[in-house]
């Protein structure tokens, strides 16, 4: 058996193959692995280095905290990025903006039509109610859209993923009217930060950075024929609206607050004294295609 070189073993291992397999797979492998012999090769990685990388993975994926570093990394607001570029160069770059669903989506929500309420009990926070219309961008509205929100508790948690919360606690499905409008009460939400003592946390600690995000409610909004919007609106006044660890704070989502809104109108969500309030609309774009209306993967989780 002859001896291997480094350029041998890698085309070894990237042609190898005794089946057609998947060539989308194989295409990806083949470069993921190729960009990685070479880093081990000029970055001079040792044995112990790799070996604490493949530990620090084993329990990164363990944790479920995957979703962590590939925000925290950049990747998603870069797949946002290359949508963005991607419709600006077709001509469509129009309707509200998207950001990043990040990982802590669950699918399943309460379903309530028109208005809801995300919290439960004695306000946690400041009384907040958000309220719009789901429209096109002819500025029609749009009749019967489903929306997903979901936003952190009064210590940055998600339910499902922090310890202690009820099942889908602060997480909603709202369907619009037939005008389009929908509106919900909850209390304004602080900032969200990675789990300390973490896989994720070790990482960041490591590159001198701080793992932390800016207040925000995360939205996905569906209708038929039109493509699906998975976005997030930013409270303003954050420390962090800046310096958003995951990338993902935008201009054109940065919600106006109104303080002290008489409670007229508003008893059905509870609300007897002034509270604070902001008006938003979502703007969604035509779809091109049954995929964008519906991707399935959003679509699965929209209604597992
Ligand atoms: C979040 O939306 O809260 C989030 C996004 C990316 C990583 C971690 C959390
Ligand atoms: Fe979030």
């Amino acid at each position: 058996m002859t001896e291997l070189n480094q350029q041998q073993l890698l085309d070894i291992v990237n042609t190898k193959h005794t089946a057609p397999g998947d060539a989308r797979v194989r295409q990806l492998t083949a470069r993921i692995v190729s960009d990685l012999f070479k880093t081990i090769d000029e970055l001079d990685v040792s044995p112990d280095e790799f070996w604490k990388a493949v530990d620090w993975l084993n329990r990164l994926a363990q944790g479920g905290q995957v979703g962590l570093i590939t925000a925290g990394l950049g990747f998603d607001r870069l797949l946002d990025i290359r949508m963005d570029e991607a419709d600006q160069k077709a001509g469509r770059a129009a309707g509200t903006p998207r950001a990043i669903e990040g990982p802590l989506f669950v699918a399943g929500a309460p379903s309530f039509k028109v208005e809801a309420r995300l919290d439960a009990g004695e306000p946690k926070g400041e009384v907040f109610v958000m309220e719009g219309q789901v429209l096109d961008t002819d500025g029609q509205p749009v009749a019967h859209a489903q929306m997903d929100v979901w936003h952190a508790n009064e210590v940055g948690g998600y339910s499902h993923f922090f310890p202690g919360m009820q099942p889908y606690e602060l997480r909603r499905h709202i369907e619009t009217d037939a005008k389009g409008n929908y509106r919900f009460r909850s209390f304004l939400p602080p900032g969200y930060a990675i789990p300390p003592n973490s896989p994720t946390a070790e990482l960041f600690t490591a590159l001198g950075r701080h793992g932390n995000r800016p207040a925000h409610i995360h939205f996905l909004v569906v209708a038929p024929g039109l493509r699906t919007l998975t976005t997030q609106v930013n409270i303003p006044g954050d420390t962090y609206i800046d310096d958003d660890f995951a990338f993902a704070t935008r201009d054109g989502l940065i919600i106006e607050i109104e303080k002290n809104v008489a409670p007229a109108g508003y008893e059905s969500l509870g609300i007897s004294e002034p509270f604070t309030r902001s008006r938003f609309n979502f703007v969604l774009q035509q779809a091109l295609n049954d995929s964008e209306a519906s991707p399935a993967a959003r679509m699965a989780r929209v209604t597992a």
